[in-house]
């Protein structure tokens, strides 16, 4: 699918390229003889834009504000609201449009390869080399963060998406224990509901309902599914059984959530649990941050185990930053930032902070939280246990991932939409996807 704004992007691809070519001429000329890379050298502020906007994701990122202006480097923040991304991509692509991209922007995932082919993005390969990167991260981060072979971005840390938080007083005060299993999940949600407590905290914000679904193809069927689905978009797949149970599991967990599911930010659905005004929530370990920093300590008033039927598998996400070349004439503070936000004491407390564990392999464990130690051990096991999440840009390209999301988003808001219709519509639209990936 094209759209208009990437047909843009294209052609001012090909002027920047131009300028770029004049410009790295103009520095060979002059460099050596004249102030002007001295100036270039010395402009040390970095526009920084993300989507970090609750508690917690601004606390962790005034850590890595403070910890790069130790370096003499200061960040300015552009914090665009909307979970999951939905506000920030957008705001990227205008600014890019009109030639105003900021130096340091969170992209995540598929999207990072998305900028990388337009050429718009800083190869950090001598940063990587020189802080061996290769040896220090798990490999599935090491082949998200590269493009045709070069470094494009900087990771921070590894959400695991497949997560359930519960609160620990409600379900001990009715003497239930976590869930593990879709059976136990079921019984749970039908004592708490006898017990007039709300099973469920549920937004009905697309990527939110999104999330559920793709915790429950993997609860039913593992990582391999996911991937045929979500990567490979195999038209085929979206007909077998485990799919129609899927959505009809979704349907089901309708009945435990307040009825109807309003349409939320994540943090206000998370609140709910803190607040026991209700008792369960799936949602990436992003919460834990937040809950943390709203004073609630982790294995206190709220816990988390992985989503029923997930246990040894990691749905992921991974937070990595990249760098707009521009005018190349911040070089040295975007690699800084690079550099820095690998570091193991950088990894350790900005994903304390975060929710995130680290995606270093030397890092610690038993220095972490119940939940993040449970995620980074999951994650280590490696790529078969692994699953990249659609909802945060891990499977797919954007277009494809939005177009996904709406289905699935439809079938939960409209009762009368049925399994098989959805299934039609979405098994219509990979092979659409296929094929103009073929041409
Ligand atoms: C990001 C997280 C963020 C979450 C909620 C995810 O896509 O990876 O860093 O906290 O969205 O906005």
């Amino acid at each position: 699918m094209i759209y208009l704004t990437e047909y843009v992007a294209v052609l001012r691809l090909a002027l920047r390229f131009a300028r770029t070519l004049m410009f790295g001429a103009l520095i060979l000329l002059f460099c050596p003889a004249t102030a002007f890379c001295g100036s270039a050298q010395a402009d040390t502020t970095l526009q920084v834009l993300h989507w970090w906007t609750s508690a917690s994701e601004r606390k962790a990122a005034t850590l890595l504000a403070a910890r790069l202006a130790d370096e003499g480097v200061a960040w300015r923040d552009v914090g665009i609201p909307g979970g999951a991304g939905i506000g920030a991509g957008k705001v990227l692509k205008s600014r890019v449009l009109a030639n105003d991209a900021p130096e340091v922007t969170q992209i995540i995932g598929v999207s990072i390869r998305e900028w990388a082919d337009l050429g718009f993005l800083l190869e950090l390969d001598k940063v990587a080399s020189a802080n061996k990167w290769n040896a220090s991260f798990f490999p599935t981060i090491q082949t998200l963060i590269q493009h045709r072979k070069h470094v494009v971005a900087a990771p921070l840390g590894i959400h695991r998406i497949n997560t359930l938080f519960y609160n620990r007083k409600l379900l001990a005060t009715l003497r239930l224990n976590p869930p593990e299993t879709w059976e136990e999940l079921v019984a749970v949600a039908a004592k708490l509901k006898a017990a007039g407590i709300i099973p469920l905290a549920q937004s009905s914000e697309p990527w939110q309902v999104a999330t559920l679904f793709e915790n429950l193809i993997l609860a039913e069927s593992g990582p391999d599914y996911h991937r045929e689905l979500f990567v490979k978009q195999n038209a085929q797949a979206v007909f077998d059984k485990r799919f129609t149970q899927a959505l009809e599991r979704m349907r089901q967990m309708k009945g435990w959530m307040s009825n109807p599911v309003d349409e939320r930010p994540w943090t206000d659905v998370v609140r709910q649990i803190a607040k026991r005004e209700a008792a369960m929530v799936v949602m990436g370990d992003w919460a834990k941050g937040e809950l943390n920093e709203w004073g609630f300590a982790t294995d206190d008033e709220f816990s988390c185990t992985p989503m029923p039927g997930t246990g040894k598998y990691h749905l992921y996400s991974v937070d990595t930053l990249s760098m707009f070349t521009n005018d190349y004439s911040r070089v040295l503070a975007q690699e800084k930032l690079a550099r820095l936000i690998a570091t193991p004491a950088v990894q350790t407390d900005y994903n304390a902070v975060k929710g995130s564990v680290s995606v270093r392999r030397d890092a610690d464990p038993t220095r972490m939280d119940s939940c993040a130690r449970a995620s980074w051990n999951a994650f280590a096991q490696g790529a078969a246990l692994q699953a990249p999440s659609l909802v945060h840009r891990m499977a797919t390209d954007e277009s494809s991932r939005d177009a996904i999301i709406a289905v699935i988003h439809r079938y939960f808001i409209d009762d009368t939409v049925s399994a098989a219709e959805t299934q039609k519509r979405l098994a219509a639209m990979f092979r659409t996807f296929n094929n103009n990936s073929r041409k």
